[in-house]
């Protein structure tokens, strides 16, 4: 499949809840989560709240078709591609790095009194747990028997650096491991492993996002909570929200950090 082509796939594979349904990318959670996160979506556009909620992530929008373009792989590649089985154990062994050192850190961080901080990595290491679940679901399916890796020992920096350090392994998942597993999944006509890292990759860019925004403020204490999607990872930060940009999941069904 050409670039422009697999961009195509992709950008149709975002744009829409609807369409989305029929390939079973990223709408795949049940009907019962979809529809309440319409319908608060459908509030939020009502004229009499309009004002009150026009900073309200809405669902409908996000990712849109700018966002959904987004599916390249960088150009010096770190990546070592196999087959989506190999590309699985990958992704699982990434993320139980990923997982071991955001706990670690979260102890630094609450250590230091960054106690927000400590907040955000505890959320994250919980996201990455999502993730390698759904992962280590498909590589059994494809492998049965086939075990998860043993966490890493786990290097410890300073509280600002352990942001920039997570923020880059974020960047490097969103925009380099994960578009190339997405390319091979559909290269084999896999779609369950399609979905599974096509919300992976959304959910790191978000993640990156967040450690950004810490490392920005880190010495702005803040009590905003930060809100965990048990279904694809997605972390919000703040109360503003009605749904899970990247799977629908309702706000009621996040967990608060
Ligand atoms: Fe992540
Ligand atoms: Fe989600």
């Amino acid at each position: 499949m050409s670039d422009i082509s697999r961009r195509n796939f992709m950008k149709n594979a975002v744009v829409g809840a609807a369409a989305v349904t029929s390939l079973g990318l990223l709408a795949g959670c049940s009907p019962k989560q979809e529809e309440p996160a319409q319908a608060n979506a459908d509030t939020a556009m009502g004229d009499d709240t309009m004002s009150a909620t026009a900073n309200v992530l809405d669902p409908k929008t996000m990712p849109d078709a700018a966002t959904a373009s987004n599916f390249n792989v960088v150009e010096e590649s770190a990546t070592t591609v196999g087959t989506t089985l190999d590309n699985l154990k990958t992704a699982i062994t990434g993320e139980t790095g990923a997982t071991t050192k955001y706990a670690a850190w979260a102890k630094v961080a609450e250590k230091a009194g960054y106690d927000h901080i400590a907040r955000l990595f505890n959320c994250t290491s919980d996201a990455e747990k999502i993730h390698i679940e759904l992962e280590y679901k498909l590589a059994q399916k494809l492998e049965p028997g086939y075990q998860k890796p043993e966490p890493p020992e786990v290097p410890e920096h300073t509280v600002d650096l352990n942001l920039i350090a997570g923020a880059n392994g974020e960047i490097y998942e969103t925009s380099d491991m994960y578009p190339s597993f997405i390319k091979v999944a559909q290269e084999e006509g896999n779609n369950e492993a399609l979905q599974v890292f096509t919300r992976a990759k959304l959910a790191e860019a978000y993640h990156a996002e967040r450690y950004l925004d810490a490392y920005n403020t880190i010495d702005t204490p803040t009590d905003d909570k930060y809100y965990l999607c048990p279904i694809c990872g997605y972390i919000h930060k703040g109360e503003n929200f009605t749904a899970c940009p990247i799977c629908l999941a309702p706000k009621s069904s996040f967990t608060e950090y």
